[in-house]
């Protein structure tokens, strides 16, 4: 698949085939994807764990406050984005700039991750309802977790859903 047809491709799992492993040379493959992506001032603020088992069950429960994400139980990896502090220049850049940098960065791997998840056959969703006292406690992170990715392939139930997005004219505007 070229990057268009990943985009097009990938869509949030929320149903995975729950006797399916998903094989531990595809988990590297994601992560060195994740290892490539681009950052404020190449600080890379964030820290991947990836949950699988047990683990990976109690990470899906955390994900499941108030009847929310209860696909996430069938979903054999469970990978968690927790915080890292900023590199120097990227906390005085934010600082003046009053931008936050880190949760770009996390948003800009979690899309690294998804594509690299589509792009060898899995299913995959970003989390970001999630209970991250339980999440740091599982995971014994010192850092808050930002978000949870869902990973594994897709249950035969999973359909590949029409992309309801803003259109082009809405989006985007070109200034001469
Ligand atoms: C930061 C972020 C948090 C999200 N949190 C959740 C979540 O907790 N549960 C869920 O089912 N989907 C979650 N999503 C997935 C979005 O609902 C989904 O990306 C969006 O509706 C577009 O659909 P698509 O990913 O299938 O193209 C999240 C996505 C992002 C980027």
């Amino acid at each position: 698949m070229n990057f268009s047809e990943i985009a097009k491709n990938r869509q949030s799992c929320r149903s995975y085939d729950e006797s399916r492993a998903v094989e531990r040379g595809k988990i590297n493959a994601i992560l060195e994807s994740a290892r490539l992506a681009p950052s404020a001032c190449n600080g890379q603020p964030y820290h991947l764990t990836v949950c699988e088992g047990e683990s990976a069950k109690a990470v899906a429960k955390a994900t499941q406050g108030m009847g929310m994400n209860k696909f996430t139980s069938s979903a054999p990896v469970m990978l968690v984005i927790s915080e890292k502090p900023y590199v120097k220049s990227a906390a005085i850049g934010a600082k003046l700039k009053k931008n936050d940098y880190r949760s770009i960065d996390i948003g800009i791997v979690s899309a690294y991750i998804t594509a690299e998840a589509a792009a060898l056959g899995l299913g995959s969703c970003i989390l970001g309802w999630l209970d991250d006292a339980k999440i740091r406690d599982i995971c014994a992170l010192d850092a808050p977790v930002r978000l949870v990715i869902s990973i594994g392939y897709a249950a035969d139930d999973e359909k590949f859903r029409e992309k309801k997005r803003k259109n082009i004219e809405e989006l985007v505007s070109f200034k001469g």
